[in-house]
């Protein structure tokens, strides 16, 4: 006997969810906290043919989905079960799923084997049949098709959107998602979730933006009532709404008087004006290059994170740091690993600083700059206490170079 509270909602005929609530959660995947907790949306189709089900739930609340799962349908009914994603809040209850519909083939992405190998550590668990698909594949089931759309790394390389034509309903994985727990379901009837809906975009789909932006391409063309996304309220008002917003989100947001210049940003820290006068020389270097905006900044002036929008849209980087103790000082890592929060790869980062006698800054912010996917093509600077005339001038060397490198046509081999 099934509860009122563990039955499967209908959000249009024939189409149930079938998820569970998490209203006790403050805190999701470490970087996220949740102001009333989470739900982990299922769903199910029913065909003419047969049964999908589309995502499962965290494994602690199986016991809510199977419930509502059996609800709307026989486990002998289910012929197909759609993975948008592999991650345990919606992955969780896959096996036992499995073990209880064997016979259901599973769709997932072509990245999606390999890793859900790894996630079971268990050849036992691993689906049985299960089919790789990508956009243009499709499962009929009798008068319902599910077409897939690739739309990897929003937010793990193995994600994708579940499309059902017919009614016009989106089945989007964590996009368009969000933390908020609230069993009325959905965004015409729940309470006030904008604050999550954007506070989710930015701790997990920004570091993406360039895959969000690929992956609207293929939504925006599709005609759509619904968008029911693997987190939070379904959205049945105005889904469209919330699709421009992504589009805005992923677009960049500061102006940019410079047109179409290349930026480059020059970011320093310095208590005894050493590294700062290195700073100045490497933005004069740097100006003498046409078609480049340089700007200079001092850390201590602000909290780092401030510059991550900037950072976001600007071309190149470069951090100057004295060494302190053996290493580079915290606003440095502190900005650094503000970056996390968007997408640096292939941006173009540099290092350098002033030191007394052992001068370990500028190497570990290289290493760190390289380890943020930063391409770091002109090797560090470094000068001993206070810079002479030279090595002021091997500083407007190096901002020149950091500009020429911009400014230039991409080579491969940068
Ligand atoms: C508290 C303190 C600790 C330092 N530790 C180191 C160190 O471990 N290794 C080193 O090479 N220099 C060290 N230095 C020297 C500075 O890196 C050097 O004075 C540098 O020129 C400072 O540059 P700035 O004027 O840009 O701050 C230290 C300086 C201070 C004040
Ligand atoms: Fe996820
Ligand atoms: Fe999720």
């Amino acid at each position: 006997m099934v509860s009122s509270s563990s039955r499967a909602i209908e959000i249009a005929p024939g189409i149930h969810w079938v998820g569970a609530f998490d209203s006790d959660l403050r805190s999701f995947d470490l970087i996220l906290r949740t102001a009333n907790g989470t739900s982990y949306n299922a769903y199910t189709v029913r065909g003419e043919t047969g049964v999908a089900v589309i995502d499962t739930v965290k494994e602690s609340f199986a016991g809510d989905f199977f419930a509502r799962l059996e609800s709307v349908c026989n486990y002998g009914e289910i012929t197909t079960v759609v993975v948008n994603h592999l991650e345990p809040d919606h992955s969780g209850a896959l096996p036992e799923l499995l073990r209880r519909a064997p016979q259901a083939e599973v769709c997932l992405s072509i990245r999606a084997p390999l890793m859900l190998k790894a996630l079971l550590r268990s050849a036992e668990t691993m689906p049985r049949g299960f089919r790789t698909v990508t956009t243009g594949d499709s499962v009929d089931l009798g008068g319902r098709t599910l077409a897939f759309l690739h739309t990897p790394y929003l937010h793990w390389p193995d994600t994708q959107c579940t499309y059902l034509g017919e009614l016009g309903i989106l089945f989007s994985g964590d996009v368009f998602g969000c933390h908020f727990c609230d069993p009325r379901l959905f965004n015409d009837r729940v309470g006030d979730f904008r604050f999550s809906f954007e506070y989710y975009y930015g701790h997990i789909m920004r570091p993406f933006r360039t895959h969000v932006a690929k992956a609207l391409d293929l939504i925006e063309p599709l005609d759509l009532s619904i968008v029911a996304p693997a987190h939070g309220p379904v959205l049945r008002h105005g889904p469209r709404d919330y699709i421009k917003r992504y589009r805005e989100l992923a677009t960049a947001r500061l102006i940019n008087e410079a047109g179409g210049e290349k930026t480059l940003l020059v970011f320093y820290l310095s208590a005894y004006g050493n590294t700062r006068r290195m700073a100045d020389a490497v933005r004069a270097g740097a100006e003498t290059v046409d078609g480049l905006r340089v700007s200079l900044y001092d850390l201590e002036g602000v909290e780092p994170s401030s510059f991550v929008d900037l950072i976001e849209e600007a071309d190149g980087f470069a951090l100057g740091s004295p060494t302190i103790n053996g290493d580079g000082v915290k606003p440095v890592w502190d900005l650094l690993s503000s970056l996390t929060a968007i997408g640096v790869t292939g941006k173009l980062g540099a290092a350098f600083g002033s030191y007394g006698w052992s001068g370990e800054a500028v190497e570990m912010i290289e290493h760190r700059l390289r380890g943020l996917k930063f391409r770091v093509p002109v090797s560090g600077l470094k000068v001993k206490l206070a810079p002479t005339d030279a090595e002021l001038t091997q500083c407007r060397d190096f901002g020149r170079q950091l500009a020429e490198t911009l400014t230039r046509p991409v080579s491969l081999n940068d």
